[in-house]
């Protein structure tokens, strides 16, 4: 997206597309909100699309198709083995990331889980930067370990650090002094990690870490799903590469690889994903994992419309015009919010704006999840769906007590090119309102929890009658209507 100037004032994020098909909202008055979420069991994973005015809940799958994303479907090649579409899907793939051989698969987590299988055994250790939910969940359950090594001040909410998401080299030889080379599953890392903010990580870093575990013989694996946001960040942040075409810093990140994966609900702007692997012997190794959990290797449970759009959209993905909208609409969002006095994550990363839920209800202890009641208030002022990436999105501990995480963010996140600029300001003003309201929140208890994922299909409840406290004094404010 190029600054466009303004005759009378400082420039704005301007969308670089036109909008041709749209979907009507909803803005159900805020009692009938309450009863909404209080059917959902305060957890907005269970509330009803059409009960929702702004849906920041995710950028999965959610995200804008291109007209040329939508020509691709009408042109598709359906074929239980040997798809044309999977072909040319594999042909762009290889041709961005400069690695021969693709294993489809339905999803991200998909993707994770046949990772999972193929490396992870009881008591293995998977080094990260940050972990993700489903990636964590399949290695836990197979019996191993996650070490997350991610800078200190990458944890550290109100910062300006560029480069967030950066491992720290210094833990990473640490690491793998202490647990030994044959304890170690394999590194992966995390493009654009998702539960501290959405933070990039710089190409050096990249290529640091991938040394090290080059060095030792460790696998190492890209997380590439918000590869597109990382990629903005590398551009505009790293002095180095501001000059150079986003395929060619694609380039230089995946050539330290061993495997990609992405989910392309993410990265390709459609739904489905894929695991790109450099090495021939391993990719045998791994391919009956997609033919028993997925699918034939020509399709991988995607549907062959989803294959032909992704392909597109992996091509606009190393636009930047394309890229940098989602970005600039979050730091705009971020810096309104943070001029304010609203606690959020700084800098603005990709993936939507992070609000530190520790800071913006701290009478709310930990144990009765902060950032899974302000999710909720949020909801209840304003009809806005965000996320709760906190404790609630962790699990226990074997024992069963509550494992804390360590940041507690609401997620209010920015699919591409879905939200236009006054529905931007419409999320900051109700923000602002609940902000100044923040005493009326309270805490959040279980009532049904899930041992594996709870935050996706649990149920909770009020501590005490605040939700009706707060819906109160959100309609004497702004009426019974909205
Ligand atoms: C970084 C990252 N990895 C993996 C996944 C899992 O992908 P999916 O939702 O397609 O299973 C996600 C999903 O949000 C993600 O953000």
């Amino acid at each position: 997206m190029p600054a466009i100037k303004f005759y009378d004032h400082e420039p704005i994020p301007m969308e670089m597309h036109k909008v041709k098909i749209v979907q009507q909202l909803n803005l159900l008055p805020a009692e009938e909100r309450l009863s909404k979420m209080r059917k959902a069991g305060f957890n907005t994973f269970k509330l009803h699309n059409g009960a929702i005015f702004m849906d920041m809940l995710t950028d999965s799958g959610v995200n804008a198709m291109s007209d040329k994303m939508l020509a691709g479907m009408m042109m598709p090649d359906d074929a239980y083995a040997g798809s044309e579409s999977f072909y040319r899907m594999r042909a762009k793939l290889r041709e961005i990331f400069g690695m021969k051989y693709c294993l489809p698969a339905h999803q991200g987590r998909a993707c994770e889980n046949i990772l999972a299988l193929r490396f992870v055994k009881p008591g293995s250790c998977v080094i990260m930067n940050y972990h993700f939910t489903t990636a964590k969940a399949h290695i836990t359950r197979l019996g191993g370990r996650v070490e997350e090594l991610v800078k200190d001040e990458g944890l550290v909410s109100n910062s300006d650090l560029p480069f967030k998401g950066d491992i720290d080299l210094d833990k990473l030889e640490a690491c793998i002094e202490r647990e030994g080379v044959e304890n170690i599953a394999f590194m992966r890392l995390e493009a654009g990690t998702n539960l501290i903010g959405g933070q990039p990580v710089s190409v050096q870093n990249f290529k640091d870490a991938c040394a090290i575990a080059r060095k030792h013989g460790i696998i190492s694996v890209l997380d590439a799903s918000l590869l597109q946001d990382n990629l903005y960040f590398n551009k505009t942040r790293e002095e180095k590469y501001k000059d150079v075409p986003i395929r060619t810093i694609t380039r230089e990140i995946a050539d330290q690889f061993d495997i990609i994966y992405f989910s392309a609900r993410k990265f390709g702007f459609a739904r489905g994903g894929g695991i790109m692997i450099r090495d021939r012997e391993l990719f045998h190794s791994m391919e009956d994992m997609v033919t028993m959990y997925e699918g034939f290797l020509t399709y991988g449970g995607m549907s062959v419309r989803e294959m032909e759009a992704m392909t597109v959209g992996f091509d606009e993905s190393m636009e930047m015009d394309v890229i940098s909208q989602g970005p600039q609409f979050i730091q705009y969002c971020v810096d309104r919010l943070d001029e304010y006095g609203v606690p959020m994550i700084t800098p603005g990363g990709g993936l939507g704006a992070h609000i530190d839920a520790s800071r913006f209800v701290s009478h709310i202890p930990q144990s009765e999840y902060p950032a899974g009641a302000l999710t909720c208030a949020l909801y209840l002022c304003g009809g806005i769906r965000g996320m709760e990436r906190g404790t609630l999105s962790e699990e226990r501990n074997p024992d069963g007590s509550e494992r804390f995480a360590s940041m507690e963010l609401v997620r209010l996140a920015l699919p591409r090119r879905v939200f236009t600029l006054s529905q931007v300001e419409y999320v900051i003003d109700r923000v602002k309102w609940v902000y100044d309201h923040r005493h009326l929140i309270g805490g959040l208890r279980f009532i049904h929890e899930p041992a594996t994922l709870r935050f996706f299909t649990g149920k909770l409840e009020a501590t005490s009658d605040w939700p009706e406290r707060l819906v109160a004094a959100y309609k004497e404010e702004f009426g019974d209507d909205q």
